[in-house]
């Protein structure tokens, strides 16, 4: 076959551990997922709701554009229907935008470790990865600057960053918007937007006024609680959205993901509580690492990474053994921490205890 050389080293993307394959392997009756940064509360009541009486036609296409959704979500957001993209997740919007703008000649700077997905599409458009270093969990946007040259084309922010949880301020991404020439995309994936309570976080959505070479990528699988409909969006300035809209598939959101997706951003009180929940949470986890001296990054997200000072996958097994699928952060450029998704404060006592006793035993 004439492959692409670029993707013959690609590895299919390695989910989390399912609940099943673990209550098989280790005998265990209660299993609790706090791997893939999903919303512990599920989804809103409105969304249950509406998805007991709504009866969309199987045998008919989806609304490929969207509409409904499309302006119920510009309306919430105070933007044109024409500033919106949807995807099947915002891993399709990065996959489009990847597609759209990047090709082998010209390179792309992204943060390291961030989230995969930025460098797996950059490497099947044979584009050259420049990743940068994280400092202390957070970019390093003048290195970043640096690494930027005539033959970049796109540069991918993550703010709050997967998987350390810190953010960018609202001085500093100015200033870093403001150095980057016009012509460069900059791709401000916002998959945690909605956890985030840091006073000098910026408004994306006026950035977006200011600067016309940015898009912002939103989802619906965090907070909205609803991963499994494959929901999320990107919002920039018009002319690039249209440009990007072409390479959209016809048909890539479901009609059930529009209709949950339009019901949820109906819900905001769900929105705030969990947020609220998610920093009782955050909380329990300080407190924890705090007394046993483990090192963390404080997180804007609903996720930390813990430096156990150990190897990640001896964490992650012995937290498995226990009833608890985390992950570990060898996967994640992070070899001795593991990351672990905020849950409810049950979750969060009962993922705190295994850890106890994980040190425990391993003191002794
Ligand atoms: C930073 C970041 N961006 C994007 C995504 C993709 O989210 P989705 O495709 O479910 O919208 C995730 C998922 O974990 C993420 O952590």
């Amino acid at each position: 076959m004439k492959w692409k050389t670029e993707i013959l080293n690609l590895k299919a993307y390695q989910p989390g551990k399912s609940i099943d394959e673990v209550k098989r392997k280790y005998g265990l009756e209660k299993i609790t997922k706090l791997a893939s940064n999903e919303n512990p509360f599920g989804c809103s009541p409105v969304v249950e709701q509406m998805l007991m009486e709504y009866k969309p036609v199987r045998a008919i296409y989806p609304d490929g554009y969207a509409a409904s959704l499309r302006q119920t979500v510009a309306e919430h957001l105070d933007v044109s229907e024409k500033q919106l993209i949807f995807g099947n997740g915002s891993d399709e919007v990065i996959q489009i935008i990847s597609r759209g703008l990047l090709k082998p000649g010209v390179n792309t700077v992204m943060p390291a470790p961030s989230f995969p997905q930025y460098r797996h599409n950059a490497i099947i458009e044979g584009a050259e990865v420049r990743e940068v270093a994280l400092i202390n969990g957070e970019h390093d946007l003048e290195g970043m600057l640096n690494a930027i040259d005539e033959n970049t084309s796109v540069v991918w922010v993550c703010s709050p960053n997967n998987p350390t949880g810190c953010y960018i301020n609202q001085t500093d991404l100015l200033q870093f918007l403001s150095s980057i020439p016009e012509d460069v995309l900059v791709v401000l994936d916002e998959a945690y937007y909605e956890y985030v309570v840091s006073e000098d976080y910026y408004d994306a959505l006026s950035l977006i006024k200011e600067f016309s070479n940015l898009i912002v990528l939103r989802t619906f699988s965090k907070v909205y609680g609803l991963a499994s409909f494959r929901v999320g969006y990107g919002v920039g300035n018009e002319q690039i959205i249209q440009t990007l809209e072409p390479l959209r598939e016809p048909f890539n959101t479901n009609v059930l993901g529009q209709a949950a997706a339009a019901a949820a951003i109906q819900d905001q009180e769900f929105v705030e509580n969990c947020k609220l929940h998610n920093r009782k949470g955050l909380e329990q986890f300080y407190t924890f690492c705090d007394e046993a001296g483990l090192s963390y990054f404080p997180s804007q997200g609903n996720f930390i990474l813990i430096d156990f000072n150990r190897d990640g996958d001896e964490v992650f097994h012995g937290l498995l053994a226990e009833g608890y699928i985390v992950r570990s952060g060898k996967a994640l450029g992070f070899p001795t921490s593991v990351r672990v998704t905020v849950g409810s404060e049950e979750q969060n006592s009962g993922v705190i205890e295994a850890m106890k006793k994980l040190l425990a035993s391993n003191l002794s």
